[in-house]
């Protein structure tokens, strides 16, 4: 297509943050009918709901730089993390990651530790009251687990819990409020303390982490590098388990021939799937365009910065029949929850093997009878990151 046959992108001023954080699916559907590349002022980027598009972006990343401008990304973490990079620069410190994540690994080392964790945070879950799951389970296993793999099993999983939120609200402050960098800022300083700490003793007694993979390397990564890689697992790996587990619970409780299936023939890896298909933890992620080029007959001018929409790739009419509704049964499809190309999840199996072979077995193995008493209380919300705000359980 010649530059003179391209159409401008439409624009819609309608669409506005707080609806994106409350209701974004609707708006979804909407913009994969009508204009699935559309500008969006408030959000001043252009948005791409259908799946090809966000496959072909996140793909082609020479075209499409992970290095957003827009975000205060580097301002929170101190630092230019591997999420921002491309390129050699960015497999050099994935890969120096990669030996905490490698399938034998997984297997060998954190599968049982993992399932220890389980016992025992499942274990003191009281019988017969009704407790958030949000606060009591998901959120602290998920944080504990984390510990382990990074190699800090020191931190408290409050303290894990906390830094990962004002991480991510400092990736978030785009309006640049002073308390939340002052915030970010602390934490920042308790993490290099704690790292500092647990950096000698991996070098000292070397282990599976990941802090001991990177420090112990041959040709190790700068220490500066190693400590903000850790801090994006932290900020990208506690929000993500904690909300994939809750809505995957949510469909199944709220879908009970799916449940009694699910206990019945233990059918937790399609409930696993199902989960980050219908509600995706991380729901988008930008690029940055490097050169001008078009995306289905628009033109996209380099600079602009394009926001591929996973959450609504995995909806996508393209790929699914009745995307919107949870449905462990569907016919096997590949989704895009832990996106595409260079920057593909780096923890996938882990919170497969964390969830679907693990906690969720666990969990109705230990309470048979669990209810969810009341669905309406459970709402999800979030833009950037999504999930249920509480699940309420009664545990039998
Ligand atoms: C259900 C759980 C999870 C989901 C849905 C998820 C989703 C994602 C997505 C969509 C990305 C790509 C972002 C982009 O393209 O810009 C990503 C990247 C990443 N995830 Fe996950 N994630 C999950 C769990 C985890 C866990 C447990 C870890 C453990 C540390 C982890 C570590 C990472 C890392 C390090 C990256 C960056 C990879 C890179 O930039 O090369 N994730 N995740």
């Amino acid at each position: 297509m010649t530059t003179a046959t391209l159409a401008e992108v439409p624009v819609d001023t309608s669409i506005q943050i707080p609806q994106l954080q409350s209701d974004p699916y609707a708006v979804y559907r909407r913009l994969r009918a009508e204009a699935p590349v559309v500008r969006i002022p408030a959000i001043k980027r252009i948005m791409l709901t259908k799946a090809a598009d966000t496959k072909h972006v996140k793909e082609n990343w020479e075209l499409f730089s992970s290095d957003d401008p827009l975000t205060p990304m580097k301002r929170a973490f101190l630092a230019h993390t591997l999420m921002r990079k491309d390129g050699a620069e960015h497999k050099r410190e994935r890969d120096a990651m990669a030996p905490a994540f490698k399938p034998r690994v997984i297997k060998g080392c954190w599968q049982p530790l993992y399932t220890q964790v389980a016992e025992e945070y499942v274990g003191r879950l009281p019988r017969g009251e009704t407790v958030d799951l949000f606060t009591d389970l998901a959120a602290p296993f998920a944080a504990r687990c984390l510990t382990h793999l990074l190699g800090i099993p020191e931190a408290s999983d409050a303290d894990m819990i906390r830094w990962s939120q004002t991480l991510i609200d400092g990736a978030g402050n785009f309006g640049g409020v002073p308390e939340l960098f002052e915030k970010s800022d602390k934490a920042n300083a308790e993490m290099d303390a704690l790292f500092d700490a647990c950096a000698e003793r991996a070098k000292a007694d070397p282990d599976q982490s990941a802090l001991s993979a990177m420090v112990n390397a041959d040709d190790p990564i700068p220490k500066s590098q190693i400590y903000s890689n850790i801090k994006i697992a932290i900020g990208g790996g506690i929000n993500e388990p904690r909300d994939a587990l809750l809505t995957i619970l949510y469909g199944l409780f709220t879908n009970p021939d799916q449940l009694a299936a699910c206990k019945s023939d233990a059918l937790w890896d399609a409930a696993f799937e199902e989960g980050v298909r219908w509600v995706a933890p991380i729901q988008a992620s930008s690029r940055l365009v490097m050169e001008d080029t078009e995306i289905r007959g628009h033109a996209i001018a380099k600079g602009e910065v394009v926001m591929t929409v996973q959450a609504s790739a995995c909806r996508d009419e393209d790929l699914y029949d009745d995307p919107e509704s949870f449905n462990i049964f569907r016919p096997k499809a590949p989704h895009q929850a832990f996106g595409n190309g260079p920057h593909f999840c780096q923890g996938t199996h882990i919170a497969r093997r964390m969830l679907a072979q693990i906690m969720l077995p666990m969990l109705f193995d230990r309470f048979p009878n669990m209810t969810l008493p009341d669905p309406e209380v459970v709402k999800f919300w979030g833009f950037g990151f999504r999930g249920p705000l509480s699940l309420p359980v009664t545990l039998n």
